[in-house]
């Protein structure tokens, strides 16, 4: 399996998680700030190590979650190989930590072929994404990460590629140039975006499957910190492994995470198994919430109920209040608030939920009334 690379670029044009990161820490405690990055979905450079690889999930049994992907994913799996094809460009989106790369790689071993990959701020110059195209073997997936930053000129190389399996080159300068068009082996490019918004029409169209990646329900949490337990050879009961899940907002690369934190706490405390004792008093001690909410979560959602009586209230005005930016609340925050019922998104604007008014410990609008003699 050949990987170009693999690597998030840390210094983006636009800059955004590492700067997302930064704006939000300027109003935390050093204390908060580590906090907050272990409930970072991004993945932190120690994370991109191979001994991270070794915890990802290699074949479709192991995947752990995700059933309407997979069964999607399965289908075309078997078709693409009774009919002796390739697969179908597949666009995966969904929030960080999700497991869209494991699931590109995946695809690649249960197809059996080889899997390219790269992201859209290393193809900034025509020839990066032509030789990569060049190189490709019949059957090969090139997966391209944050395929939504890729420019102009790269995504126009690729139209002709994903559709005609061709590339059209220009030799030479000005009258005496030349238009070669070589033709490509049929390969399957699997794009992966936390943005599907920011995707051009014209690209997004060239793909014959998008599947969305959603957050993992408690229980295919628990199984995934079960499993990374066994790999890392960590004993953690059924319970333990459910507490740790329930504080990972959803994300598998959260989960993981909290269990190797877990596991020092437990190994410098001489506790032979991780016990729900011990996940606990361990999660407190790094103060991650019990629904993993993170200090900007919180703070998102006690600006709502104390600035602006749970609202409605705009992203914008929640951005200026909290000095988090739009875009970070609208991809990164926003999303967990909702699947777990804390914040509802409403044409006139953001609601805080009667469970979020409890979970930050005040009473709710409705509960209030009933208070009044
Ligand atoms: N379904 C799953 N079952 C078990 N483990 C998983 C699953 N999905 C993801 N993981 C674990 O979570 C980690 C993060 O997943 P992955 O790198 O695929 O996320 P991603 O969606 O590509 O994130 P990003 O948007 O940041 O690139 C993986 O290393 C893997 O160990
Ligand atoms: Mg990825």
């Amino acid at each position: 399996m050949a990987i170009i690379s693999s690597k998030k670029q840390p210094q983006e044009p636009d800059g955004q998680p590492k700067r997302r990161r930064e704006s939000a820490k300027e109003h935390t405690s050093p204390k908060a700030a580590a906090i907050e990055d272990l409930l970072q979905p991004q993945a932190t450079p120690d994370e991109q190590s191979k001994q991270e690889e070794s915890i990802r999930p290699q074949r479709f049994a192991d995947y752990i979650g995700q059933k309407d992907l997979k069964d999607v994913l399965d289908i075309a799996i078997k078709a693409a190989k009774a009919r002796g094809e390739t697969l179908d460009h597949l666009l995966l989106y969904g929030p960080p930590g999700l497991g869209k790369t494991t699931m590109s790689l995946i695809l690649a071993t249960e197809m059996g072929v080889d899997c390219k990959i790269t992201s859209a701020p290393a193809l900034e110059r025509p020839r990066d994404i032509v030789g990569l195209l060049m190189s490709l073997k019949p059957g090969d997936i090139l997966f391209i990460d944050e395929i939504h930053r890729l420019s102009r000129m790269t995504e126009e190389i690729l139209y002709p590629a994903m559709e005609d399996y061709r590339v059209d080159i220009t030799i030479g300068k000005g009258s005496s140039a030349k238009t070669r068009s070589i033709s490509l082996p049929r390969f399957t490019l699997v794009g992966a975006t936390t943005r599907m918004g920011a995707l051009t029409s014209p690209l997004r169209d060239r793909f014959g499957l998008i599947q969305r990646l959603r957050f993992y329900e408690p229980d295919e949490l628990s199984q995934i910190v079960l499993r990374t337990a066994q790999l890392l050879q960590v004993t953690i009961t059924d319970d333990g492994a459910e507490e740790v899940a329930r504080r990972s907002r959803g994300t598998p690369r959260i989960a993981n995470r909290l269990l190797k934190r877990v596991r020092d706490y437990a190994q410098v405390k001489s506790a032979k198994l991780i016990s729900q004792d011990v996940a606990a008093q361990a999660l407190e001690l790094f103060q991650v919430d019990p629904c993993g909410l993170d200090w900007t979560d919180r703070c998102l959602l006690r600006a709502m109920i104390s600035q602006f009586n749970g609202g409605p209230v705009g992203v914008e005005t929640m951005a200026a209040a909290t000095g988090e930016d739009t875009q970070t609340i609208e991809e990164v925050y926003e999303p967990y608030l909702m699947q777990i019922g804390y914040l509802h998104r409403t044409p006139r604007g953001r609601i805080a939920t009667p469970s979020a008014y409890k979970h930050l410990g005040f009473t709710p609008p409705n509960e209030q009334l009933s208070l009044l003699p």
